[in-house]
């Protein structure tokens, strides 16, 4: 029997407000919700996939859930604990164990540093190792586990290819042992061809290592490798959520069935709609093959059906 898998960070009816207008004396006119209410769980050992189009606000989940930024309102959970109240040793311990990998690996890595030093930052900066020789061996041990070997020690981020840079940017990730790697887009910027090497080497690692991702990515034959549940975010929504295949092979969501229609070599197809410029009730209303006048009502929530949950009235 699978044990009860214990939830390792949260997200807790997340709202992330942005300032978009503002009157003669600076005072907030209009606000942009950039997460409206969202609520996740990331599992121990477990993957979970964010998927949804450009601008729905995978990436600020993703900053809110790393403390890059702060949520207007609701609370992120680390171990079950609100991570706005941890201090010293166990707001460390939060930061050590929730890493991150971004999607551009040029941006994320200091073009002045060595390889061995970047992979190994993380261990000196927390006293775990100190030495130079300590700190090179285990970045040698760290490059052999991302698939690199000892003549990317010496060298700097401009002499590697992307999927080089990407591969440090997962040893750097790793180097502390975290609980959580929030891989955000991790092989978009790739090559296609090393794509497929980049998301079998974050399986790999979660095989031996044991990590949750929080995975987030547009593609879905990516999110289909990868995560054993998917969220389906839209306009700062979640609106469908379940296991992988359940998801992906029997969307209840008009919008994830729009989406799993726009995969190059899909068998769906989705319905031609007039979209409308309408900003009420369901957030997917002006798109929807199925709407009618009582969406426009709607308020998002995501309701426990059979086998997932879903947010959509025709599931009330
Ligand atoms: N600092 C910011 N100020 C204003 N709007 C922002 C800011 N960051 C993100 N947004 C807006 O929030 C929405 C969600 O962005 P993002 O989380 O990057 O989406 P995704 O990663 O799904 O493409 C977008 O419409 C974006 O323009
Ligand atoms: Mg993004």
């Amino acid at each position: 029997m699978k044990s009860t898998p214990t939830e390792v960070l949260r997200a807790e009816n997340v709202f992330k407000l942005y300032p978009v207008k503002r009157d003669f004396f600076g005072k907030v006119k209009e606000w942009f919700g950039a997460l409206n209410g969202i609520s996740v769980e990331i599992r121990k050992g477990e993957t979970l996939g964010l998927i949804g189009e450009s601008g729905s606000g995978k990436s600020t989940l993703g900053k809110v859930l790393l403390d890059i930024e702060n949520p207007t309102e609701g609370r992120v959970l680390f171990k079950g604990k609100d991570i706005s109240t941890l201090k010293g040793k166990e707001y460390k311990n939060y930061r050590v164990n929730v890493q991150a990998v971004f999607q551009n690996p040029q941006s994320s890595l200091n073009p002045r540093m060595r390889i061995w030093e970047i992979v190994t930052e993380g261990l000196k900066i927390n006293k775990i190792l100190t030495k130079k020789r300590d700190l090179r061996e285990k970045a040698l041990e760290l490059l052999e586990r991302v698939g690199l070997n000892s003549e990317t020690l010496d060298k700097y981020p401009h002499q590697l290819s992307g999927g080089q840079k990407q591969r440090v940017a997962i040893a750097r990730a790793v180097a502390l042992n975290p609980e959580v790697i929030v891989a955000d887009e991790p092989t978009s910027a790739l090559d296609v061809s090393v794509q497929a090497q980049v998301v079998n080497l974050f399986l790999e690692l979660q095989r031996e290592l044991g990590m949750a991702y929080l995975f987030i990515t547009h593609s879905i034959p990516v999110v289909k490798a990868v995560s054993d549940r998917v969220a389906v975010m839209y306009k700062g929504y979640i609106l469908e959520e379940g296991r992988t295949e359940d998801v992906l092979e029997d969307p209840k969501h008009p919008y994830t069935e729009l989406l799993l229609s726009s995969v190059p070599g899909s068998k769906r197809t989705y319905p031609n709609v007039e979209e409308l410029s309408i900003n009420k009730g369901c957030p997917f209303y002006p798109r929807c093959y199925k709407r009618k006048n009582e969406c426009l009502n709607y308020k998002v929530e995501l309701k426990e059906i059979k086998n997932r949950k879903v947010a959509c009235i025709y599931y009330q």
